[in-house]
C-alpha cells in the first residue's frame, strides 16, 4: 500500500542512518531515496532500516521503499553502474545495487530521477523506461515513477505507448499553481503526484495571510496547512526534515481536515503569488 507521507533522505550524509531510523520511530512508513551518492547516502538508509528492524519498530512488510535511477550527468564519480554499459544495463546494475544497499529483494517504487533532456521525452528515456518495466515485471520493483517532469514529458511518454507511471515526483511551486497542469494530467491518468520542496520552494506562500488565517483557525502551523492542502488535493507529500519535532508536526498534519473553501483559497494563493500576479 502507498503511505500518506514520504520521508525524504536527501542531503543527510553521515546522519542518514540515524535520521531514517528516527523517521521510522516517529511513524513514517514511506522512505524516498536514490542511488545517487552525490545527494543521497542510500547505504546509510539501509543501515537505518536495519536498525529499525532490529529494534522491532517495523518489518520490511510495513514499509514502502522508493529509490531512483539517475543518469550519469546527475551523478558524481561515485557511480552505481558501469558508465560504459548501455542504459538498460545501467538500470539493472543501479537497481541491483539499491537492493543490496536496502537489503531487500524488491523496492515498492522505482523512479526515473529525471528525463535526459528538459525539452522532452527522448529515446534515451524510452530505453530506460523499458528497462525499468523489465525490472518491474521481474518483481524487483512493484511500481514505477518519473521525476522532474513537465507536462510535455508526460504527454510524450504516454504518446509513446509505454507503460503509464504509477507516480510523478515533482518540485511543487505555488507560483505555478502548485504544479496544477501536471497534477491535472496525473489525476486524469490516475497517477499519484508526489510533491517535494513544498516548504522550501514556497517560502512566500507560507507567509501569506491566507495561510496564516487557516493555520490559526486549525491551531496548526503554516507548514502543516501546506501538507494538509497537499493531501486534500490528492498529492502524496514528502518531507526531509532533520528535526524530531518537525517530524511529529508533519505527521500530525494528517489529522488536519481543510474544507473546500480553504483548499480553494490556498489554490488561489498560488495564482496571486504567480508570475505577473499581485
Ligand atoms: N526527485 C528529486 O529530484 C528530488 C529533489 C529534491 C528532493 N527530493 C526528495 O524530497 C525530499 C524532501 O526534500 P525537500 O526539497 O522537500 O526539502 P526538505 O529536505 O524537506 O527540507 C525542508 C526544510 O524546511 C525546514 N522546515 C522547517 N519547518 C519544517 C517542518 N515543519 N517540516 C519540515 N521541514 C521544515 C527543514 O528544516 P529542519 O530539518 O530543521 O526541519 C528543512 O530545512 C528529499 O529528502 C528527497 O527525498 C527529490
Amino acid at each position: 500500500m502507498t503511505p500518506d507521507f514520504l520521508y525524504g533522505t536527501a542531503w543527510k550524509e553521515e546522519r542518514t542512518a540515524a535520521l531514517t531510523e528516527l523517521a521510522l520511530r516517529s511513524g513514517f512508513r514511506g522512505i524516498d531515496t536514490a542511488n545517487q551518492r552525490r545527494h543521497y547516502f542510500e547505504a546509510g538508509v539501509g543501515q537505518g532500516l536495519a536498525a529499525a528492524y532490529r529494534a522491532g519498530i517495523v518489518t520490511r512488510a510495513d514499509l514502502f521503499l522508493q529509490t531512483k535511477y539517475t543518469y550519469q550527468p546527475g551523478q558524481d564519480h561515485r557511480l552505481p553502474y558501469d558508465p560504459d554499459a548501455d542504459l538498460s544495463t545501467q538500470v539493472a546494475q543501479s537497481l541491483a545495487s539499491s537492493l543490496e544497499h536496502l537489503d531487500t529483494d524488491h523496492v515498492d517504487s522505482y523512479v526515473l530521477h529525471g528525463p535526459a533532456s528538459g525539452q522532452g521525452w527522448t529515446h534515451y528515456d524510452s530505453e530506460v523506461w523499458t528497462a525499468m518495466v523489465r525490472e518491474r515485471d521481474a518483481g524487483r520493483a512493484r511500481l514505477l515513477g518519473v521525476s522532474n517532469v513537465s507536462l510535455r514529458h508526460l504527454q510524450q511518454l504516454m504518446d509513446s505507448g509505454a507503460a503509464t507511471p504509477a507516480f510523478v515526483q515533482n518540485r511543487c511551486f505555488a507560483r505555478v499553481g502548485w504544479d496544477r497542469e501536471v497534477r491535472a494530467f496525473c489525476a486524469k491518468w490516475k497517477i499519484v503526484y508526489q510533491g517535494f520542496s513544498l516548504l522550501t520552494a514556497n517560502v512566500e506562500a507560507l507567509r501569506h495571510p491566507v495561510l496564516a488565517d487557516i493555520a490559526a483557525r486549525h491551531r496548526a502551523t503554516p507548514a502543516q496547512v501546506v501538507f494538509g492542502f497537499a493531501r486534500a488535493v490528492g498529492m502524496l507529500p514528502l518531507t526531509g526534515t532533520t528535526d524530531a519535532a518537525h517530524m511529529r508536526e508533519d505527521l500530525a498534519s494528517r489529522a488536519l481536515s481543510l474544507d473546500r473553501d480553504e483548499v480553494q483559497a490556498i489554490e488561489s494563493v498560488a495564482v496571486a503569488g504567480g508570475p505577473g500576479g499581485r
